[in-house]
């Protein structure tokens, strides 16, 4: 990133469904699976809705955890987003762990994944999850390198490629 570049990780507002929608279809155009709790036709004011609930666990399906989406803002343009799940179920600990993100095709290896991990890191904190899991294939180059950027080393890597790290 540069340093004119300032990108803030926040939760999603009124004024943000037709970033949030170019940003869905950037990602999900590469076959990525985005924002799933996005019902096509709903309104704004009901998404946002559905994720005030997930932050305070209403309304969720079986088996899901309160949750946070975020996305990162960079000067207006919605580049990538992050999930924060607030506690860890055993499927979470072995795939997904507290913290999931995402950078759009377009905007990757600009150090925009690095800061948005760092910045959710920090939102994590504060709500009371330290340290975070962490998961990711071991042949995913780029998100070990965000990990490795963000200060953390594989603690766990299992047979079958995937690698854990509490930071
Ligand atoms: C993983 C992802 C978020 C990285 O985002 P990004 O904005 O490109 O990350 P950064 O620019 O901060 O790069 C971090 C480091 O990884 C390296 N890197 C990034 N992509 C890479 C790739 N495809 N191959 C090799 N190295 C890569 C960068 O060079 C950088 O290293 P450096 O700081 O030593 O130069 C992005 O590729 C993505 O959205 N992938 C799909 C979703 C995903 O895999 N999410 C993680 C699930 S565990």
């Amino acid at each position: 990133m540069t340093r004119a570049d300032v990108l803030t990780v926040r939760t999603l507002m009124p004024g943000d469904e037709q970033r949030f929608l170019t940003l869905r279809s950037a990602i999900t155009h590469e076959g990525a699976i985005f924002a799933k709790d996005y019902p096509p036709g709903i309104s704004w004011p009901e998404y946002l809705a559905i994720q005030d609930n997930a932050r305070s666990g209403v309304g969720l399906p079986p088996g899901a955890v309160p949750y946070t989406f975020l996305v990162a803002d960079l000067g207006g343009v919605l580049v990538g987003s992050s999930d924060i799940r607030h506690r860890l179920t055993e499927k979470l600990t072995r795939w997904g762990g507290h913290i999931g993100y995402v950078v759009a095709p377009q905007y990757r290896r600009r150090g925009y994944g690095t800061e948005i991990l760092r910045q959710t890191l920090s939102l994590a904190t504060g709500l009371g999850i330290r340290p975070a899991l962490l998961t990711c294939r071991a042949d995913n180059a780029g998100s070990r390198g965000v990990i490795h950027n963000v200060g953390s080393v594989v603690s766990t890597e299992t047979i079958d490629g995937i690698c854990s790290y509490w930071m």
